[in-house]
């Protein structure tokens, strides 16, 4: 069985990582979304919570689990028996960044392998901060987030803002 981790932090999850996560889901036998901990961000989110919220949007994605792990990557992958990790590579700028995990993690562990997916166009320039800050001033990001989750997290987010 061919298992591909997706790990991010998705605080919170978007429009472009479900667009990931759904192109993933069809290369692999199972795809486990796992929910790290960056130790340079300061989540919005709990770490639970975020699980819920990509729990509910891809429980019509049969072979996709959601997880959470408050370790390394290398030792998650391990665990888990996986193939391989998947990335999602936006702008040019995620490229010296994400190249330098991938190394790190292939030095940590020599069987880890990272597949770039490009994001889909419309979700070239989006990010989790972005859209914490337009629904924290209480801009629209209808188009941003799932449908499922949208009001909620508008309405946490407009609260974390006051
Ligand atoms: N569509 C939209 N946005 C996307 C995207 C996509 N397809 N792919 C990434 N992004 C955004 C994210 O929302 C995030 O935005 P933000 O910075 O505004 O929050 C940004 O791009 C970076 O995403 P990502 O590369 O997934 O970083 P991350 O901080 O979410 O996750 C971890 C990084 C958690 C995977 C990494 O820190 C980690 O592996 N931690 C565990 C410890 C470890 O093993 N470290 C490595 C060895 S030292």
């Amino acid at each position: 069985m061919r298992i591909a981790v997706y790990p991010g932090s998705f605080d919170p999850v978007t429009r472009g990582h479900f667009d990931i996560i759904e192109r993933a889901s069809r290369l692999f036998d199972r795809l486990v979304v796992v929910v790290l901990v960056n130790p340079d961000k300061r989540p919005v989110f709990s770490a639970e919570e975020r699980v819920l919220f990509i729990e509910r949007i891809t429980a019509g994605i049969e072979n996709v689990e959601v997880d959470s792990f408050d370790g390394l990557l290398a030792d998650y992958f391990k665990e888990k028996g996986a193939t391989a990790v998947v990335k999602g590579l936006r702008a040019m700028s995620d490229f010296e960044y994400e190249f330098q995990m991938a190394l790190i993690n292939k030095q940590i562990n020599p069987e880890m392998e990272t597949l770039f997916l490009n994001t889909s166009g419309e979700y070239m320039y989006l990010s989790s901060s972005i859209v914490r800050q337009l629904a924290s001033f209480g801009g629209d990001v209808s188009s941003f987030i799932p449908a499922e989750i949208r009001d909620e997290i508008v309405e946490r987010l407009r609260k974390a803002g006051e």
